[in-house]
């Protein structure tokens, strides 16, 4: 029997808010990180003020999710390198156990009693369209949602994180390109609960835009447009990806069509082993191949940009060069990076057509017969009016064109590129040994959904 759009919603709802004890947990883990900065600060030469941000601050975190960011917030009047050096201080004592990571600008990250903690020193800017770094707007969006999230839109806005979670598409990092918390909360509160949202992205077309604080006329190159309410020239919605729009767009049609609590649990395939990724490959009879290589050590949000221009850059040259590119993907863990491509053509002819000019621009006709008449290549002759000849192929096979120096010539980042030159390219079934690793994402690459 069909369910009920409010049932599902309710049990959704239900299990993604935390209970009294995992409240408690939070505060009294909040409580001693602010105590812990603000006797760091104390002991500091600078005054700095703690604020808890994020959605533990604004009671908006989904039950069993355990990150808490804290930001310290100095005054304006101190060098950017007095910030750094001062917030890296208060963070290693905040978080004994974490390490540094380097963002926009360098805060610790780490464990503490089981909660995965960010510290980071921001400015105490006017306002949020005078900052220096995007990390001193946080401050200035939790105070708008503060003003505007009640109890029941925590709630709603609970569910749409799950909602958005489950089909993939939630976190704002470069890796995942989808709906930050700042603009899951500010798409809730446009819309007034989870449905209407639901139904309003069911029937989006795209570009959409919101102006939540009438702003007024900023244009932005993006799909989706939702105005910073603390910041008229930005588009908080800037880093959400087209296909994670349409993801959206496409789940809430489902879930309407048929409400269940399914569409609120991620989908997570039985990895394939290499022998079905073997099977996988004879039954599409297509070419894929595997540029394999040691993941370089810098943060995800370094990476998989880098990735991404790789696979797009390699893509279009496998295009150009008549390797038919059906489909690619990358993956990456803590040591390894792979960049997959599926052709559809496995070897081209050892030879190409390469034509010359029309016969009647006698010069470069001449010349070109010229160039080519004593030579080794098949030619010239004549199509209808112009010569041709038949000439080499440099590349006859996609893991030549890969594994030869043409590569650097798309377009990499810079680390990708230098880890890329130790590299190991996979072709045909070959790929199946990446299954020991990677069973998971192949399994998802060879059953796409949404
Ligand atoms: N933030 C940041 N740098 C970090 C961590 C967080 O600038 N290292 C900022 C983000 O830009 C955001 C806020 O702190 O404005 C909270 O970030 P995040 O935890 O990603 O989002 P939440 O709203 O807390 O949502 P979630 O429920 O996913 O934690
Ligand atoms: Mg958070």
């Amino acid at each position: 029997m069909a369910e009920g759009f409010e049932d599902v919603v309710a049990r959704v709802r239900e299990r993604a808010t935390p209970d009294e004890t995992e409240r408690e947990r939070l505060e009294a883990v909040t409580d001693r990180l602010r105590e812990r900065a603000r006797e760091a600060i104390s002991e500091s030469p600078v005054d700095a003020d703690v604020l808890l941000v994020g959605s533990t601050a604004r009671d908006t975190w989904l039950a069993g999710d355990r990150d808490v960011d804290l930001f310290i917030r100095f005054p304006t009047n101190i060098p950017r390198e007095q910030l750094e050096e001062y917030g890296l201080e208060v963070g290693h004592a905040v978080i004994p156990e974490g390490h540094a990571e380097y963002a926009e600008h360098p805060y610790v990250k780490g464990e503490v009693d089981g909660f995965d903690v960010d510290c980071v020193p921001c400015y105490d800017v006017e306002s949020a369209s005078d900052i220096r770094s995007a990390v001193d707007r946080t401050p200035f969006h939790t105070r708008y949602l503060d003003q505007r999230l009640d109890d029941t839109l925590t709630g709603e806005v609970r569910v749409t994180k799950a909602f958005l979670k489950a089909i993939g598409a939630y976190g704002a990092d470069l890796r995942t390109r989808g709906f930050s918390g700042y603009l899951t909360e500010l798409l809730v509160i446009e819309h007034g609960s989870f449905r209407a949202f639901v139904e309003a992205a069911a029937d989006w077309s795209l570009p959409v835009r919101f102006d939540p604080e009438n702003h007024g006329s900023r244009e932005f190159d993006d799909p989706l447009v939702v105005v910073d309410p603390t910041d008229p020239e930005r588009n908080v919605a800037a880093a959400l990806s087209t296909r994670n729009l349409a993801r959206l767009v496409h789940y809430a049609r489902e879930l309407l069509s048929e409400p269940r609590e399914a569409l609120f649990e991620p989908h997570i395939p039985d990895p394939l082993t290499p022998e079905a990724v073997r099977q996988s490959v004879r039954d599409r009879d297509t070419h894929p191949i595997a540029v394999r290589f040691a993941a370089p050590d810098v943060v995800d949000d370094l990476l998989y940009p880098q990735l991404d221009r790789s696979i797009s850059g390699m893509r279009d040259e496998l295009e150009r060069r008549g390797f038919q590119p059906l489909r690619t993907d990358r993956f990456a863990d803590g040591e390894c990076a792979v960049l997959f491509v599926e052709c559809g053509v496995a070897r081209l002819a050892a030879i190409e057509r390469h034509e010359g000019p029309p016969i009647d621009a006698r010069d470069h006709a001449e010349r070109f017969y010229q160039m080519y008449a004593d030579t080794e290549v098949t030619g010239p002759y004549l199509d209808s009016d112009r010569y041709v000849v038949e000439r080499e192929r440099s590349v006859q096979t996609p893991e030549a064109l890969l594994a030869s120096d043409a590569l650097f010539d798309v377009a990499l980042g810079a680390h990708v590129e230098s880890a890329l030159v130790d590299r190991e390219v996979l072709a045909g079934e070959e790929v199946a040994t990446l299954a020991e690793r990677f069973g998971a994402e192949l399994a998802r690459y060879f059953d796409p959904r949404p």
